[in-house]
């Protein structure tokens, strides 16, 4: 990863964070962009004094994508990478979800995610790159009162294999990274609101504990790198066995 320029978005969050950390660890250089300016400012700076900058990007706004990954070049002189964490989790039953509630989830996970990857993309059309969504095992796995969620991941794996295909004269890869239950603020906050059962949850995963940041950062470092040069379109689960579990 030495002197790659990535730019993560949700970089500020529990999974985005860790991955900046990580890249920085490996000589890249990375634009930690989230939706408050000083917050992705504040992160960065713990992380790096010159080899990361905080960038304001609500990925919802195509143009916030734009001047993020404009600004990613403008500071670092090239783009290689895309990683985007951006997430929201509200649970809610789906006879009474509000229509606002569904398209919110909807733009933030899966509009916000074709934003940013054309936004990068166009900075890598010339010397190639890769891109990877976080997704979930919810793009797999069906959960009650996630409906919005679910089908949101599920789009962008989808997403992930058609802009793989599309993008692969230009050398882009583009893969995604599905965690199961992560110990970050968004567990964190379902925990507290009662939508998650933490000791059900660990019953429930085969290697019997929840994913850390660390585990899905390793995921996603190994997809931006040359060790998966040859590897497009495809979705990693990072579950500790949660899907291939099928018994009682
Ligand atoms: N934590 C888990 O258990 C878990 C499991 C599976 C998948 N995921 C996915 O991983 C990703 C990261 O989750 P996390 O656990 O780090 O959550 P987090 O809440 O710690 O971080 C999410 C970050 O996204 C940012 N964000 C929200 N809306 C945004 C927007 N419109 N534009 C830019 N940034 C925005 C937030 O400000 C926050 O910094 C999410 O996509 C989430 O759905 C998380």
């Amino acid at each position: 990863m030495k002197d790659k320029v990535i730019l993560v978005a949700g970089g500020a969050g529990g999974i985005g964070a860790e991955i900046c950390r990580r890249l920085v660890s490996l000589g890249a250089r990375v634009v930690v962009a989230d939706m408050d300016r000083a917050v992705s400012q504040a992160v960065a700076g713990r992380i790096s004094v010159d080899r990361a900058m905080g960038a304001e990007c609500d990925i919802t706004s195509a143009d916030a994508c734009e001047r993020a990954a404009a600004l990613a070049v403008e500071r670092f002189g090239r783009l290689d990478g895309m990683v985007n964490c951006a997430g929201i989790s509200r649970p809610g039953d789906s006879i009474s979800l509000p229509a606002a509630d569904w398209a919110r989830m909807v733009d933030v996970q899966l509009n916000g995610a074709f934003y940013l990857a054309q936004s990068c993309a166009r900075r890598m059309w010339e010397s190639g790159g890769a891109i990877v969504f976080i997704t979930s095992t919810n793009a797999e796995a069906a959960f009650p009162r996630r409906a919005a969620y679910c089908a949101a991941k599920a789009g962008v794996a989808m997403l992930t294999k058609v802009l793989a295909i599309e993008w692969a004269s230009r050398q882009i890869r583009v893969n995604a990274v599905g965690p199961a239950y992560v110990e970050t603020e968004m567990t964190q906050r379902n925990i507290a609101a009662g939508n998650v059962d933490v000791e059900q949850i660990r019953r429930r995963i085969p290697l019997g504990r929840l994913a850390q940041p660390g585990d899905v950062a390793s995921a996603a470092v190994f997809l931006l790198s040359g060790q998966a040069n040859f590897i497009t379109g495809h979705s990693l689960y990072v579950d500790g066995g949660w899907l291939a579990y099928g018994y009682f």
